[in-house]
């Protein structure tokens, strides 16, 4: 939610910026807005609506040239996206500027306090308080670095603040605490950014930051105080990723991007899994065998696509290690009271680290002395940084808001838990273990083979323009593909869409059914017959009452073509594993229809790639 940039250094800020914002848009895009240092004034603009109405404002009334500056593009939460709204926000006399990210929760007593001391706040934001508290210290003498520490010391709630002082245009200060900062260290410059993606075109050594911490940089150097004032060190990393991994890369959208990247995600996230004497070895799994040995029950939490994520990760995790599995949507744990223990094992999902819900819910289980596992995308993020392991699932960036290449990345991340967890704890033999690893390593080629019949899913799609609602039918691991099926449509099409289990239907959803509804119906393997014959009777249900079947079915089983309006062909997998590649047609469906109905695929309206706020 919202993405910041700060620079300091010998280039243009206005450019440094502007494009850092433009790598950070899908982070929010309500408005957005720059402010720079230039010859002891602050010079600014923004605008409500996407990056481009702000960039045309500036190509109509150029900002002076200036090497220090700050910029923000928003995901609403405290007033409407409009102009005024838009950050940055100014002190009462212009001197200081800042962005924000985040909720300050005790603004409103802050703004009263301020408007009777006859300030006059020009927006409905939180952020502004800040910026009016933060120019009293200025204007007392401090230096921004000491303004900040003053400030942060008077605020409640969760929030980056990053700002600069038109009377010292040699530094910009940020403040973190429970949302999301990156350094980024350059020659002669440097940088500030809600994620790595904001620089990468000028850097890629990063420095993560802690929670409660002031960092100020200047062109020389980055200096790190705790909230109490006493020097901190951030951890210094090096991106593996670079500036060709941010770009579309000759497609028309990131999604679409990232949905072909799909085959080398996974095949990334397998690699370095083995010693040469064929055990599994996960780099970052940070617990000892023997408290793996103790763990007596797995509880995964998780939001959206990563939540579809875990569903899978319990049918294996229960089916290799037959240790019980809970999987719970993080925004919703920590108010049940769950029953947590030293011998419950928290698995945590999140592609972007830094999910508020998420963080909530991994901080409440580590109260209750459960350890905890992070699944995450993002190096130097805050969810592994706070949990006890974490397995990286090496995707690449995602910027699509829509998830992809992070759900099946996720998906392989869960399998090598699963199958971690049976070689320590001895429920499966090691060459039970090789063998599905093998499994896993073909999964990339049969990845292709999807994508190989993309036309013909698009096809389908162009034909579905005017369709107002979808169903989608599972039975096992089928069951949360048609979930994601279901939410990839509601993201990116606007339009009805919703997964159910199989059996379940005629239990109440079958009432939907209504002449030419499309029913996507993802048809279990063969070999799990009895699983696979109650799929097919489900779709004979629906069809029977005039819905369009759309079955996706292995190769070779054709006793489901009288039951299929059209059939997607999908490799031969085992049933754990067919998700990876159930869902890929599910997601060049959704992008395509998006794209056909003149969507923005990248950035669909009332999201934010990454979710900072409960
Ligand atoms: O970064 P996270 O994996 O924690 O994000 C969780 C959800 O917000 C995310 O999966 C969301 O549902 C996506 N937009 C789905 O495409």
């Amino acid at each position: 939610m919202c993405g910041i940039v700060g620079y300091v250094g010998e280039k243009q800020a206005q450019d440094v910026v502007i494009e850092g914002l433009r790598r950070l848009e899908y982070r929010g895009y309500d408005s957005a807005g720059v402010a720079l240092v230039a010859d002891g004034a602050l010079a600014t603009e923004k605008r409500a609506g996407k990056l481009a109405n702000l960039e045309k404002a500036i190509a109509d009334r150029p900002l002076p040239p200036a090497t220090t500056g700050i910029g923000h593009t928003r995901w609403a939460t405290h007033g409407a996206p409009n102009d005024p709204n838009a950050h940055p926000h100014a002190g009462a006399g212009r001197r200081v500027a800042l962005v924000h990210n985040g909720i300050i929760e005790n603004f409103a007593e802050l703004r009263s306090e301020l408007e009777t001391a006859g300030h006059h706040l020009l927006s409905e934001t939180d952020t502004e308080v800040a910026a009016h508290l933060l120019e009293l210290e200025v204007d007392s003498g401090a230096d921004l670095t000491q303004a900040m520490l003053a400030v942060v010391g008077r605020l409640e709630g969760a929030f980056t603040l990053v700002a600069v002082d038109a009377q010292d245009p040699s530094r910009v200060v940020a403040a973190r605490r429970n949302s999301p900062l990156v350094v980024g260290i350059g020659e002669g410059e440097n940088f500030l950014g809600s994620d790595v993606s904001a620089f990468i075109e000028h850097t890629r050594e990063a420095l993560e930051l802690g929670q409660d911490q002031v960092v100020t940089i200047t062109r020389d150097g980055v200096s790190v105080v705790g909230f109490d004032g006493t020097p901190a060190v951030g951890r210094r990393y090096h991106v593996d990723w670079d500036l060709s991994a941010a770009e579309k890369d000759g497609h028309d959208w990131f999604m679409r991007k990232e949905i072909y990247e799909q085959p080398r995600a996974v095949a990334d996230s397998l690699l370095g899994r083995r010693t040469p004497d064929g055990h599994l070895h996960l780099d970052e799994m940070r617990l000892s065998d023997q408290e793996l040995r103790d763990v007596d029950k797995i509880i995964i939490i998780a939001c959206g696509t990563s939540f579809y994520a875990g569903m899978v990760a319990k049918y294996a995790l229960e089916h290799w290690t037959r240790v019980p599995v809970e999987v719970e949507l993080a925004s919703e744990f920590r108010y049940r009271d769950p029953i947590l223990d030293y011998s419950t094992l928290v698995v945590a999902i999140s592609q972007s680290g830094e999910t508020a819900d998420t963080l909530q819910a991994i901080r409440h289980a580590r109260t209750q002395r459960s350890k905890v596992l992070a699944i995450c995308n993002t190096n130097g993020s805050t969810i592994p940084r706070e949990s006890d392991a974490v397995i990286y699932t090496h995707a690449g960036p995602e910027i699509g808001v829509a998830s992809t290449k992070g759900f099946l990345t996720q998906l392989v991340a869960c399998y090598l838990l699963a199958l971690y967890l049976a070689q320590v704890k001895g429920t499966r033999y090691g060459d039970e273990i090789d063998q599905v690893m093998g499994q896993l390593e073909e999964m990339p080629r049969h990845i292709e083979q999807v994508l190989a019949a993309d036309q013909a899913v698009y096809e389908l799609a162009r034909e579905h323009v005017d369709t107002r609602s979808v169903l989608f039918l599972g039975r096992h691991a089928g069951y949360p593909v048609a979930l994601e099926g279901a939410l990839k449509l509601k993201e990116l099409a606007y339009i009805h869409a919703e997964g159910f289990a199989a059996g379940e239907l005629k239990h109440g959803p079958i009432a939907l059914v209504e002449g030419g509804l499309p029913v996507f119906c993802v048809v279990p393997p063969q070999g799990r017959d009895q699983l696979r014959d109650k799929m097919v009777s489900g779709i004979q249900e629906v069809r029977a009452r005039g819905a369009r079947t759309i079955c996706l079915v292995e190769e070779g089983d054709d006793a489901i073509t009288p039951y299929a309006d059209v059939v997607i062909r999908l490799p031969k997998v085992p049933v754990l594993l067919q998700p990876l590649v159930a869902v890929v047609p599910l997601q060049l469906f959704a992008c395509e229809l998006a794209t056909v109905m003149g969507h923005d695929v990248d950035q669909p309206r009332n999201l934010a790639k990454s979710v900072t706020v409960e």
